[in-house]
């Protein structure tokens, strides 16, 4: 069984929930505001864990109150912190969010995340059944040394390009399978992408990301997901239910394929249960405290 490696961004979110969402300029009354812990890497991190999978999270926390309890928080899901490093130069990663009906605006303010030396991705040492996770929330220049470590070693590695930057054809080269939504989608590919598109669309904007064996894999939302596999499409179907909160959803898909990749799990499984767990994931509030366990996910693709 691989293990799983994830480089990125621990956050502690600062969630306002409100009846809707201010307009620019607008103050508007909320109802709470919440901490939970997030960090597109720490989430997928935390998704792959607890789905049972052997997972490492490399990146950096700051030398503070926040940073504390996100150690404690994550070593509780049993994530393996040994390549997590504090740093006294910046503050920990915080998320500013409001969540409104479902939907979340996110502001990120990198602080540590942003400290993240190409030396930190270097240290980790993968073998071939491992698998290699990152984002865009580090820098771009530590994720290709870590990616090429992976490549080196045979190990497999997973791309999800958000929050969306432009980035070098070097680091694409690297990634095995790339995990992205529409709107990351159309970003890097330059097209005019919606959720309501025939996907026929979003097949022609993936296959100039795909390469010659690089897997895309484009998350929909309710509409499930579609991958381009070797130039043929794979469709996963939605899952109809009520979202409370969506934050988090992608990154619980990514863990989650992950986590079933690394067990030797064809794609289409693999597409198939990383779909239900994040289905899970938005019937809760928060980022990585909404990630679901195995049995859950085992149950709902039972039912
Ligand atoms: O993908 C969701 C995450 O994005 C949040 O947890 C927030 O921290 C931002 O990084």
């Amino acid at each position: 069984m691989g293990r799983i490696f994830v480089a990125g961004s621990i956050n502690m979110d600062v969630v306002a929930t409100a009846e809707r969402h201010p307009r620019v300029g607008e103050t508007i009354a909320g109802s709470a505001v919440l901490y939970f812990p997030g960090g597109k890497g720490a989430n997928q991190a935390v998704a792959a864990a607890k789905l049972g999978a052997a997972t490492t999270l490399i990146g950096r926390l700051g030398k503070d109150a926040f940073g504390q309890e996100l150690r404690t928080f994550l070593a509780a899901q049993g994530v393996d912190l040994s390549f997590v490093k504090d740093t006294a130069e910046a503050h920990t990663g915080t998320a500013i969010i409001t969540v409104a009906d479902a939907d979340n605006t996110i502001v990120v303010v990198p602080g540590a995340n942003a400290m993240v030396r190409s030396e930190d991705l270097a240290a980790p040492v993968l073998a071939r059944d491992d698998i290699a996770v990152s984002q865009f929330e580090i820098p771009l220049a530590a994720i290709t040394v870590f990616f090429k470590q992976a490549r080196a070693a045979g190990a497999t590695t997973i791309l999800n390009p958000a929050p969306a930057r432009k980035f070098e054809r070097e680091l694409l080269d690297l990634v095995d399978i790339l995990v992205l939504n529409e709107t990351e989608l159309g970003f890097l590919t330059g097209r005019e992408l919606r959720d309501s598109d025939e996907r026929a669309r979003f097949l022609d904007a993936a296959r100039s990301l795909a390469g010659k064996d690089r897997i895309v894999c484009v998350t929909l939302g309710k509409r499930g997901v579609l991958a381009l596999v070797k130039g043929e499409p794979l469709v996963v179907a939605g899952r109809e239910v009520k979202a409370i909160d969506t934050t988090g959803a992608g990154d619980c898909f990514v863990g989650a394929l992950a986590s079933q990749l690394a067990i030797g799990s064809n794609l289409r499984d693999a597409l198939g249960y990383a779909n239900a767990a994040a289905s899970i994931c938005v019937q809760r509030m928060g980022a990585a405290p909404s990630m679901p366990t195995a049995a859950e996910v085992t149950h709902l693709l039972g039912a």
